[in-house]
């Protein structure tokens, strides 16, 4: 699997990554259908199988339920990971809720170093509740990160933005930017056309439209939205999120195609 620098950060990473939310959490979520959470095996096995395939990039958050706990429990060959993980959304009793202040920033971190089983995080983003500039402008989250990036706790930082305000913002101001973009959503190409301008990092989320991409959810098809999604400019990493290991076998097999030389990517 190729790897791509993540802007300037200096990190590499695989240009498909692992996304964890079923690993840890099936409430509240949008995905077609409903799910059991894998048991232990079965997530040890998906991870072998993705580092196997060349994957060395897994994006988690401490609104993902138990996924933090258990990558720190159960990644093989932990340090040979490149993790992403998030400050400022709690999921607690099936709610969200939200907090950016600087004290629950340092103590998130502070938590999920502990759950990683991480002397450092390699990249924490800010997990937006929607209203980017509002965070931006109003909170000390951003403040708070770079003073642990200071003390060395964390490498890179950014946000899991929601607008193309927000998004800019990001790119401009820190290391690496998570944006949606996928075959119905082409709303934040700015953002994504400012980062390749500057060298900054941008993972793309919900590629796959959280699975409703799939034509066997009436979508437009799973290889047409890689496709779709390589052929973006600025793109690092493309962040898919599934527990089955035939989806993700298939998936690295499609990007490994479309990123041949003999068969470059196509823009749509
Ligand atoms: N605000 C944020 O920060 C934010 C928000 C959303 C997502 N994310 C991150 O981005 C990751 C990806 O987002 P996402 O999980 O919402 O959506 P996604 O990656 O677009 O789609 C995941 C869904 O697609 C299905 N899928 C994967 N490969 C498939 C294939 N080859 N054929 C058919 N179905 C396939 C998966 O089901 P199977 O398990 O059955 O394969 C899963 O239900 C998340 O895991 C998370 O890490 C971040």
């Amino acid at each position: 699997m190729l790897k791509r620098a993540l802007g300037s950060t200096g990190i590499d990473v695989s240009v498909l990554g692992l996304g964890t939310v079923k690993i840890g959490r099936n409430q509240q979520v949008k995905y077609p259908s409903g799910f059991e959470l894998p048991d232990d095996k079965a997530v040890i096995e998906l991870l072998e199988l993705a580092q196997s395939l060349g994957i060395n990039f897994i994006d988690t958050a401490p609104a993902y339920g138990s996924s933090e706990q258990r990558l720190g429990e159960l990644l093989p060959n932990r340090h040979d990971w490149v993790i992403v993980t998030k400050v400022g959304e709690i999921f607690e009793d099936g709610q969200s809720r939200f907090d950016f202040s600087f004290d629950y920033t340092v103590s998130s971190v502070e938590q999920s170093l502990k759950k990683l089983k991480r002397d450092a995080l390699d990249v924490v983003l800010v997990h937006s509740n929607g209203n980017d500039m509002d965070i931006i402008n109003n909170e000390p989250v951003f403040d708070a990160l770079q003073s642990l990036k200071d003390k060395g706790l964390i490498k890179a930082y950014g946000m899991s933005s929601k607008t193309v305000e927000g998004g800019r913002w990001v790119v401009e101001n820190c290391d690496v930017v998570m944006a949606t973009a996928n075959l119905d959503y082409d709303d934040e190409r700015p953002v994504l056309d400012l980062a390749e301008k500057i060298n900054k990092g941008v993972i793309i989320k919900k590629g796959l439209q959280s699975g409703h991409a799939d034509k066997a959810s009436g979508g437009s098809g799973v290889d047409a939205s890689f496709k779709h999604i390589l052929g973006l400019p600025g793109v690092s990493s493309m962040i898919v999120g599934t527990i089955n290991q035939s989806h993700l076998r298939d998936n690295v097999s499609v990007v490994n195609k479309i990123l041949s030389p003999v068969n470059p990517p196509l823009s749509s």
